[in-house]
């Protein structure tokens, strides 16, 4: 089968990628000429671990192709992907549908044939029927079927996700797009990948409220983790202790700084306003909203306390910086908050990540970036693990402790045990998880 993927970011590079990989000949478009350029060198424009050996494999074996030449990939495809870029239209938190659009006339424009336009990006109910209006409109000759199919892959495990999915939303108003669909999809649904049909509208919404459930799922958890804080609980054992059931299951119950990246914050604010619009508000998604952009910021007020309440002039180095690990994506990141939070308060940042700095330097300033971990801890006030990466899982805490000034370890992500970190002379403070402050406070209240 012919493809064409408009859009080689994140999700159409590794879409476009893996239908390669399945035996599809695909084109991957983009009109970022530099980025085609580089990927036609073998350049890849993300980092995406597995992505660079994949890509050279389809590419050698004649299976996929970039390109910023629209007309002549989509005028010889059987199904157009669109994967552009939805994020928050500036002011109202809508999604901003410009570059759908975009796209949507150029392929309206280019198609021959029958030809099975699918909408990958993540959209708001009703898209998909203005994405065919606008095809009809421009090219009234086009046979097209336009359908929705939104993807639920990860950043960082993009390619296995990919590649082996819970399952294939796939929306249709036309009979004919399920055959064609099917056939795109067919070496995962061999694999027993399910593969689900409904109509457009719900499958554009079952996007969203896939999103918006597991936001507020970390985003319960977060505030369990506060309760912890409060009373003495420690939040890895509550996450343990309720998600042995089935019915609430153990992912995404891992307290943390609060949720960022591409996708939670922009596809929240979203639905938020989708519902809003058609009078049918979602209370729950809109507290869970408030609540992570507070927490955000309260990561940094955590950091100041735990330094004393005064960080004027005091050094505080970061471990990681993307919004998770495995991925160089900055956007929306926890990081970004807590870097700001802390100059406000007066402090110096330093920091390092393994994957992001050049991303990073896009979104904070006035942060000394450093090579590796040890480089940013030399004399600093205050360690902060902000992403868990696994380089940061096994520190040499007797060489920390040396170098630092003041030996504390703030550990957003909850991947030490305080003993361990105590034992090499450390202050510890995590997240939910009762520390010396909180047992002494609850039995000087005891007493
Ligand atoms: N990143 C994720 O983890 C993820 C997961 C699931 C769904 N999504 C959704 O997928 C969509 C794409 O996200 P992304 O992270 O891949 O975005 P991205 O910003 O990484 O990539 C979008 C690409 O589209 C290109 N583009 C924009 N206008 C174009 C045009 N007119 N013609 C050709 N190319 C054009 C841009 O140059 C860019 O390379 C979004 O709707 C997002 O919500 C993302």
């Amino acid at each position: 089968m012919r493809i064409a993927v408009v859009g080689s970011g994140y999700v159409g590079l590794v879409s476009g990628t893996c239908f390669a990989d399945f035996g599809h000949v695909v084109t991957c478009i983009d009109s970022d000429e530099a980025k085609i350029e580089a990927l036609n060198k073998g350049v890849m424009p993300i980092y995406e671990p597995g992505l660079d050996h994949l890509v050279a494999n389809n590419t050698a074996a004649g299976r996929l192709l970039f390109t910023t030449d629209l007309a002549a990939a989509v005028s010889q495809a059987e199904a157009v992907f669109i994967a552009v870029g939805t994020p928050s239209r500036r002011g109202d938190g809508h999604a901003d549908l410009s570059y759908v659009y975009a796209v949507a006339r150029d392929v309206a424009r280019n198609v021959k044939g029958f030809t099975v336009v699918v909408t990958k990006s993540t959209v708001p109910v009703g898209t998909g029927d203005e994405v065919e209006r606008i095809i009809r409109e421009t090219n009234p000759e086009a046979d097209v079927a336009v359908v929705s199919n939104p993807e639920f892959l990860r950043e960082g495990a993009a390619i296995e996700d990919f590649k082996r999915p819970d399952r294939i939303v796939v929306g249709i108003e036309d009979e004919r797009a399920r055959a064609v669909m099917t056939e795109v999809y067919r070496p995962l649904y061999l694999n027993k990948a399910p593969l689900v049909f409904t109509a457009r509208r719900t499958s554009e919404l079952i996007k969203y409220a896939a999103n918006a459930f597991l936001a507020m799922k970390i985003t319960f958890i977060n505030e369990i983790a506060d309760l912890c804080e409060a009373v003495g609980s420690n939040v890895q054992d509550v996450a343990h202790g309720i998600g042995l059931d089935n019915r609430i299951g153990g992912k995404f119950l891992h307290a943390g700084p609060g949720y960022g990246g591409s996708c939670f914050p922009k596809d929240t604010l979203a639905l938020v306003k989708t519902a809003q619009d058609h009078g049918s508000p979602l209370r729950l998604i809109e507290t869970t909203v408030a609540i992570n952009d507070q927490r955000k910021r309260a990561m940094a007020r955590k950091i100041v306390r735990a330094m004393g309440g005064d960080v004027r002039g005091r050094t505080v180095a970061l471990l990681g910086l993307t919004f998770k690990p495995n991925t160089d994506d900055m956007r929306e990141s926890p990081a970004i908050s807590i870097v700001q939070g802390l100059q406000d308060a007066g402090a110096r940042v330093r920091a390092y990540d393994p994957e992001g700095m050049e991303a990073a330097k896009a979104v904070v300033s006035d942060v000394a970036f450093g090579p590796d971990p040890y480089s940013i801890a030399e004399g600093v006030d205050a360690l902060v693990l902000v992403t868990e990466w696994d380089a940061f899982r096994a520190l040499d805490f007797p060489r920390l402790r040396l170098m630092m000034n003041d030996p504390l370890f703030i550990d957003l992500r909850n991947v030490y045990r305080r003993e361990l970190i105590a034992r090499h002379g450390f202050r510890y403070v995590s997240i939910g998880r009762p520390d010396e402050d909180i047992t002494a406070a609850l039995s000087t209240a005891a007493e």
